[in-house]
């Protein structure tokens, strides 16, 4: 087959293939719209596998100078804007050894030797996905640095916590930040993790079998920063659990953002009023014209279903393939690359938007005083005047219901008044009705008391540099 005749898919495999594609047939089983984006990683591979084919006597040193050449001239011509993609020869790898051919003639066509675009495709993937992974590890690290220092700036603001939705304890706004810290935190060591499982490399495995060629697995895994190669060739072409691992890594980061966008939306409405997000973060109404609406919490809440749909595809994709390598696995690349996209973009922007947070600690206090959030620490402070725990839960629950009566907090109780509850109480219970009390007092690691917060801002800050 002449060079040229490459250019027409019908023609690209064999002589076996008389009759031509139909546009419709070609533009379904093409990806070269969409998997194009892995060529920095096809072309690195090719490289690696080009150099190891030489190192092995079974290409020329004169070939392979040419292969370096060539796809070095395609890298800088699809830098550039310049490389013509075309769909005719269906995917980024037929695209770029077709060119590789056009500019060097019978070396390009001597690249394939031991190589099938099934390990060619899965290797790809893993090095893209590997570059991927190592970004987001660093917005993650720079969402997280963020959040730190918001939590130190606001250690000592307070503000309901709640369960169920209801006022339950006070807490500091600081710690609930590093709440997310904490998941975060999870997030990066998940795709740590996952990375070294993408770092593998798939290359020898050949179509499905392996190869006849002598090949050094090991030389081109180490040439390409590879942990490990695959071990076992079908296994190598055909699992995608990588990719799947991955997806899921990005589902629990997006999850994570999504819950922390609801309390962002629910913070910024006029019920709560505890906090604002920066004016660029945010969008107007065309007809109502006192709204300022957070729309970008809640794009990254409507995204991160999008993130999940694509979890499920990847495993729906997978479970029903046998082994060794189906057409199947092409739909991997969409949803892998929109959740990298996705991902990234969700990163970025909650890093620039929580930095420049505006937080709200009148309102937060506010809505503390409210729900009579120290009816546990009034619990606690008879437990410790010698009052049995559930004995002093009922107790607590008269004041409780004579406070909401007089329409007041239980802080706002007289002496006298909680007198007549337990006669056990003394002028030193304000130093626990109060916010202040009722957070300083929970002083054990991972509480909520200030003091624990600032250890957990220093054991954050010397973690993230
Ligand atoms: N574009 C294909 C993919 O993404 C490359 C592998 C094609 N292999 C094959 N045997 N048709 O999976």
């Amino acid at each position: 087959m002449s060079d040229n005749q490459l250019a027409n898919k019908s023609q690209a495999w064999s002589a076996l293939f008389s009759e031509p594609m139909s546009d419709l047939v070609k533009r379904y089983t093409a990806s070269v719209g969409f998997d194009q984006r892995l060529w920095r990683a096809d072309i690195a591979g090719s490289l690696a596998h080009a150099e190891m084919l030489a190192a092995q006597g079974i290409l020329s040193t004169e070939d392979h100078a040419a292969i370096q050449r060539g796809l070095g001239e395609i890298a800088a011509e699809i830098e550039a804007g310049q490389f013509e993609w075309k769909l005719d020869l269906e995917d980024v790898h037929l695209n770029i050894e077709a060119r590789l051919t056009e500019r060097v003639g019978i070396a390009g066509k001597r690249l394939h030797t031991g190589r099938s675009r099934n390990d060619q495709v899965a290797t790809d993937v893993r090095l893209w996905l590997r570059g991927e992974i190592d970004e987001i590890g660093g917005l993650l690290k720079a969402l997280q640095t963020v959040m730190v220092e918001k939590a130190s700036e606001h250690a000592d603001v307070i503000l309901p916590g709640f369960t169920h939705l209801q006022v339950a304890q006070p807490v500091s706004f600081g710690h609930h930040l590093l709440a997310y810290v904490e998941m975060f935190a999870r997030d990066a060591e998940r795709m740590g993790d996952t990375r070294k499982r993408v770092n593998r490399l798939p290359l020898g495995a050949a179509a499905l079998a392996g190869t006849s060629y002598p090949l050094d697995r090991e030389r081109v895994a180490k040439t390409l920063g590879m942990e490990g190669v695959c071990q076992n060739s079908l296994d190598a072409v055909s699992d995608r659990d990588f990719a799947i691992e991955f997806s899921s890594a990005a589902t629990l980061v997006m999850l994570h953002i999504s819950r922390l966008s609801e309390e962002l939306i629910l913070w910024m409405s006029q019920n709560f009023g505890f906090i604002a997000l920066p004016d660029a973060f945010c969008t107007g109404s065309s007809i109502m014209p006192q709204k300022k609406n957070p729309d970008v919490p809640e794009l990254a809440r409507g995204k991160t279903g999008r993130v999940v749909g694509h979890l499920v595809g990847l495993v729906t994709l997978m479970k029903g393939q046998p082994l060794a390598y189906n057409k199947d696995n092409q739909e991997d690349k969409e949803p892998l690359f929109d959740t990298v996209d996705t991902l990234k973009d969700t990163l970025r922007i909650f890093a620039d938007m929580l930095a420049g947070l505006t937080v709200k600690p009148e309102a937060m206090r506010a809505a503390a005083l409210k729900g009579h959030a120290t009816a546990t620490d009034l619990a606690d402070y008879l437990v410790k005047k010698g009052v049995a725990f559930r004995d002093a839960h009922e107790v607590v629950a008269h004041a409780v219901k004579t406070a909401t009566a007089k329409g007041v907090d239980l802080a706002a109780l007289t002496l006298e008044e909680l007198k007549t509850f337990d006669a056990r109480v003394e002028a030193d219970v304000f130093d626990v009705l109060s916010l202040e009390g009722s957070l300083n007092a929970r002083n054990v690691l991972g509480g909520t008391a200030p003091a624990q917060v600032r250890a957990q801002v220093a054991r954050h800050r010397a973690r993230l540099v």
